[in-house]
């Protein structure tokens, strides 16, 4: 079988491809990645020589690319992880969420309706966030009947894709599946979200940005957890069908800076307290989803998929591989990253050292 995947290069398509190129040999994977700020080719390195994988550059915001891309390589199955995936870079500048998320899913849906003759086993997989959903009070979660109601431009652009793959499965028959999943963390994360920013500005000693209140809560699932619900939809979910992926693991944003500062205090031999006393309270994020929190009923019920990693033994593995990894680290930091930091924290300076 040949399997396409769309951003590999990327946290989780790496971590998917970490996983799943080893395990099976006898399927080619294509890994399709127009290699932007978020990716790292580093995060490959331990596949890249495997006989069953090859790597195209290819920006799936160009239609004549993915084409030739298709013709090539005949793809039977196409996981889809490209995307701009950083809310708060949606909100400074929209636009290329839109071309990605939007045009980019447009251009592939198109690639299958093109090159699938046969339909038969073939299985467009679309990977999106729990964000479609808006944000929750106190009580409920989110379950595959809830209206869709998103705050942020990445949120709407990650919506507006998902009707696009559900028009096309409803109009020319194409065989997808669609699954919405919460907050991942893991090794290969770009520190520009949450729990990677933590443990690396917790190591270098410097602020530890929270925004608002620091009470908005997201449902945390180890990214290994999410590639093998992944890998089970691809495999025996039913087509037409959305499956809602969650972690169980509802933490408010300044309990998770707490225990990462009390697990990279222990990691380091550090006291706690001079951690702590790192975290700073700033300007909050416009539009903030107040609470995600997943109702994975479905997937457990129908497929029998479960979280391997509780939200302890996850942190702790993802603190170790940071500190392991500095190399890594140090690759993605050049680039973009230190322009990205000021023209997002920069004008939030508003902000005092928590108590
Ligand atoms: P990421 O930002 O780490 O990686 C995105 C990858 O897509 C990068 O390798 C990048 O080079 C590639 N890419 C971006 N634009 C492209 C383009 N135009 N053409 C080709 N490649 C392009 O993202 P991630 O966190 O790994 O998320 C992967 C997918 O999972 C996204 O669709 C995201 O919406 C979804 N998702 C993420 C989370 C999460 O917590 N990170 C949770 C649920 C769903
Ligand atoms: O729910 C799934 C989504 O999770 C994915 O679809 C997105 O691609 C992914 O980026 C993530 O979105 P969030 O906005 O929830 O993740 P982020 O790591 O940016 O922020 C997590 C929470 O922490 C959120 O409430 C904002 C807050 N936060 C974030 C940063 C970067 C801070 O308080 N300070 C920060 O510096």
């Amino acid at each position: 079988m040949n399997v396409l995947v769309t951003g590999g290069a990327g946290f989780i398509g790496a971590n998917f491809l970490r996983l799943l190129v080893p395990r099976h040999p006898e399927h080619r994977f294509v890994n399709v990645d127009a290699l932007t700020y978020a990716a790292n080719p580093k995060s490959l390195a331990p596949i890249a020589e495997a006989p069953g994988y090859c790597f195209e550059r290819v920006d799936i915001t160009d239609a004549d690319a993915v084409d030739r891309v298709f013709a090539t390589h005949q793809p039977d199955v196409v996981v889809h992880f490209a995307a701009e995936s950083h809310v708060d870079r949606s909100i400074l500048g929209p636009k290329q969420f839109l071309r990605t998320n939007f045009e980019g899913t447009f251009n592939l849906l198109e690639a299958c309706r093109k090159h699938w003759q046969d339909l038969g086993d073939k299985v467009f997989h679309h990977v999106s966030t729990d964000e479609v959903y808006g944000s929750l009070g106190t009580e409920g979660f989110f379950t595959e009947e809830t209206a869709y109601d998103p705050s942020s431009p990445y949120s709407a652009s990650k919506a507006a894709s998902d009707h696009l793959v559900r028009a096309w499965h409803r109009t020319y028959g194409l065989p997808v599946k669609i699954t919405n999943c919460s907050n991942n963390y893991g090794p290969l994360q770009f520190p520009e979200k949450l729990i990677p920013l933590m443990i690396l500005n917790a190591v270098e000693r410097k602020p530890l940005p929270i925004y608002g209140e620091g009470l908005n809560v997201r449902d945390w699932l180890y990214v290994t957890d999410h590639c093998e619900a992944i890998w089970k939809v691809v495999q025996s979910g039913a087509v037409g069908e959305t499956y809602n992926i969650g972690g169980h693991n509802e933490k408010t944003n300044i309990d998770v800076v707490d225990a990462l500062c009390h697990l990279v205090a222990e990691e380091t031999g550090v006291d706690a307290a001079e951690l702590l006393a790192l975290k700073t309270f700033v300007k909050d994020r416009p539009g903030h989803d107040m609470r995600y929190a997943i109702d994975a009923t479905k997937i457990e019920r129908d497929l029998g998929w479960t979280p391997k990693q509780t939200f302890e033994s996850g942190m702790r593995e993802t603190v170790r591989w940071y500190l392991a990894n500095d190399a890594w680290i140090q690759d993605v930091k050049s680039g973009d990253y230190k322009t990205w930091i000021e023209a997002n924290y920069g004008d939030r300076r508003d902000g005092e050292s928590a108590s």
